[in-house]
C-alpha cells in the first residue's frame, strides 16, 4: 500500500494542498487534493491534536482523523491511510514555509513569467503557490475539462501569422507552463526549452529550418533533448530516446495549450540540428521548433484517415 509522504502545492487552483502517497512503483502513487475550506478544517483538527472528521466537498469523501491513523475514504472506493503524527508534522511544516515565487531579475536568456511581475499585493496573495500553479491558475478565462475535446478536434496548423496581433505575455506563460506539465521518463524532464525573442536569432532559425519563412513567428520555442537529466540506469541510446520523447511531448503540450488560448502554431521538424545548436549556442540536440501566433485567418481542421484504419485491435 502506498504511504503518505509529502504535502505539495496544488496545481491550477490558488489555495489548498496536494497530499501525496508514494508506493513502490511510480504508478502506485496517489494524491488527494484539498480545497481551502477542507484544508482549514483538517488543520483545525490536527493543530489542536484533536480527533474528528472532515467532509470533503464532493459530498462523498471524508477524512477521519484518529489519534494514530487518519483514514481517507474517497470517491470510487479509494481508501488511503496516513500516520496522523506525520500528516500533522508535514502539514504544519508546509503551512509555515512561505512558498514564495522567485523575485524578478530579467535577463535576456531566461524566462520570467509575467505573473511574477505582478503587484506587491498579488505577490503576497500567491505566497503559498508554486510558480507553475500560479501560471496555470492565472487569468479569469479558464478552460474547463469539457473544452478539451473541442480544442484538440479544432486545432489546425498555421503558417501565416497575423503579426499585427501581439501575443499576450500571460498566454506565453501558460504555454510554457503547459510544457512543464508534460509527462517525462522517470519525471526527469529530459528536455530544455529555448524561448527565442531575438529577431536576428529567429531569422537565423529560418535559414536553419530549410528556409521556412514562418519560423520567424511572433513566438518561437525551440525544444531540445537533454538526456543528461534522465538519471536512469539504462544505455545511452535509451536515455537519448527518452529525452527525444520528453521533448516531443512537452512541445505537444505547448501546442495544445496554444490552441486552447485561441492561438495557432506550426511544428517544425525539418531543421538542421547542427545549425540550430550553433545558433542557440548549445550542445543540446534540438527536436522541434514550435512557432506560435494569432493566425491570419481561422482554418478548419484537416481530415485524417479513418479511425478504424488507424487502430489495430488485437483481441485474445
Ligand atoms: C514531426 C512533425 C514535423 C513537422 N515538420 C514540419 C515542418 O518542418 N514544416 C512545416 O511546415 N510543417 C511541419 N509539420 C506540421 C505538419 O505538416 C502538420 O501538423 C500536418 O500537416 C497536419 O496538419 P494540422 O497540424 O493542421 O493537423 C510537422 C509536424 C510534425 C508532427
Amino acid at each position: 500500500m502506498a504511504e503518505f509522504t509529502k504535502v505539495e502545492e496544488p496545481y491550477t487552483s490558488k489555495d489548498g494542498v496536494r497530499l501525496v502517497w508514494q508506493g513502490i512503483d511510480e504508478d502506485d502513487s496517489d494524491v488527494v487534493i484539498l480545497g481551502k475550506d477542507e484544508l482549514d478544517s483538517l488543520l483545525e483538527i490536527l493543530s489542536k491534536e484533536k480527533t474528528g472528521k472532515v467532509e470533503l466537498e464532493d459530498e462523498f469523501s471524508s477524512i477521519l482523523v484518529n489519534s494514530d491513523v487518519s483514514q481517507f475514504r474517497l470517491k470510487d472506493e479509494r481508501y488511503l491511510e496516513a500516520d496522523t503524527k506525520l500528516l500533522r508534522e508535514k502539514l504544519l511544516e508546509y503551512m509555515k514555509i512561505p512558498h514564495e515565487v522567485q523575485s524578478i531579475d530579467v535577463k535576456s536568456n531566461e524566462f520570467y513569467p509575467t505573473s511574477e511581475k505582478s503587484s506587491e499585493s498579488k505577490k503576497v496573495e500567491s505566497k503559498k503557490q508554486s510558480l507553475l500553479s500560479a501560471i496555470l491558475g492565472s487569468q479569469e478565462k479558464k478552460i474547463s475539462e469539457s473544452e478539451y475535446f473541442r480544442i484538440i478536434s479544432t486545432r489546425r496548423s498555421t503558417r501565416k501569422f497575423d503579426k499585427s496581433h501581439l501575443v499576450e505575455d500571460w498566454k506565453v506563460d501558460k504555454i510554457l507552463a503547459a510544457a512543464d506539465t508534460a509527462p517525462s521518463a522517470g519525471n526527469f524532464q529530459g528536455f530544455e526549452v529555448f524561448y527565442i525573442k531575438n529577431k536576428k536569432i529567429k531569422q537565423a532559425l529560418v535559414e536553419a529550418a530549410n528556409r521556412q519563412p514562418y519560423v520567424d513567428a511572433p513566438i518561437v520555442l525551440v525544444f531540445c533533448m537533454n538526456p543528461s537529466r534522465v538519471k536512469m540506469d539504462f544505455p545511452p541510446e535509451t536515455l537519448s530516446k527518452f529525452s527525444l520523447q520528453d521533448a516531443t511531448l512537452a512541445a505537444a503540450y505547448a501546442q495544445l495549450a496554444a490552441s486552447a488560448l485561441e492561438l495557432s502554431s506550426i511544428w517544425i521538424g525539418m531543421l538542421d540540428e547542427e545549425k540550430v545548436k550553433k545558433i542557440l549556442g548549445t550542445d543540446l540536440q534540438p527536436s522541434s521548433i514550435l512557432c506560435i501566433g494569432y493566425p491570419d485567418k481561422r482554418r478548419p481542421p484537416k481530415s485524417r484517415r479513418k479511425l478504424r484504419d488507424l487502430i489495430h485491435v488485437l483481441e485474445s
